[in-house]
């Protein structure tokens, strides 16, 4: 009897109420009001208040905006720290394996091409491209005998495998700036026509980042030299690519 593989347990130690991120955005907000507040006080009371009330007003404004905007780097910081410990991760995970590794660096940067060239803004694009880099850190949590089988993977060790987008997810959870980025890692798996995991999403469901992704990722696969097979030349990979689009 096939068995269905068992999801790893999630760790709660992972999961804190109370997050750094969310905490500086909501002490970010209440600043914003604060110094709003002031700003508008020391207008609307330069005629009506005493001189020093004016003063006072401008003096709150002032410090208002000086801590938001200390709050801000606060947490900027806080999320490139976020970003680059779980970027550590995923390149530490693929450089164990010869064949792929700086895949991950390389789909990042096929994924930017690629949005580059459809348009979108480089604001809009950060996104994908950091999900581009962590696409495949749910690998992590999958023994090296299925990743790095030489020979064909049976049912099991497929199902297994492909719950490394759910892994994903899961060590992405904590990061709460990285709800974007989580979404998209979720479906770098999904296929256009809805043959693709873990929710078999189809067409414009699916979202632009992930599909980006997916492509990326393909190219960067039949670019690559395996103990298989040689790395194909652009030609066949073209030829790849339009043989399986609308797939
Ligand atoms: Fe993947």
């Amino acid at each position: 009897m096939r068995r269905t593989p068992r999801r790893p347990a999630k760790a709660p130690l992972l999961r804190p109420k109370k997050q750094p991120a969310r905490l500086l955005a909501r002490l970010e907000r209440l600043l914003a009001a604060f110094a709003a507040a002031s700003f508008l006080i020391c207008l609307g009371g330069a005629s009506a208040f005493p001189a020093w009330r004016t003063v006072f007003s401008l003096v709150l404004f002032v410090l208002g905006a000086l801590l938001l905007l200390e709050t801000k780097r606060l947490k900027e910081d806080l999320r490139v720290r976020q970003l680059g410990a779980v970027s550590a991760m995923a390149l530490a995970m693929e450089a164990r394996d010869p064949y792929t590794q700086g895949h991950c660096l390389r789909v990042r940067h096929l994924t930017r091409r690629i949005l580059e060239r459809l348009g979108m803004p480089p604001r809009d694009r950060a996104s994908a491209e950091t999900a581009a880099l962590l696409h495949d850190l749910g690998k992590i949590g999958v023994p090296d005998a299925i990743l790095y089988k030489d020979g064909p993977l049976t049912p099991e060790e497929r199902s297994r495998l492909m719950l490394h987008v759910d892994i994903g997810v899961e060590i992405l959870a904590p990061v709460a700036e990285m709800e974007d980025v989580s979404l998209l890692v979720r479906h770098h798996h999904e296929r256009f026509d809805g043959s693709g995991y873990p929710d078999g999403t189809r067409g414009e469901d699916i979202p632009l980042g992930s599909r980006v992704i997916a492509v990326a990722d393909a190219i960067d696969a039949m670019r690559t030299t395996r103990p298989y097979r040689p790395a194909m030349p652009w030609e066949d990979v073209i030829r790849e690519l339009r043989a399986a689009c609308g797939t």
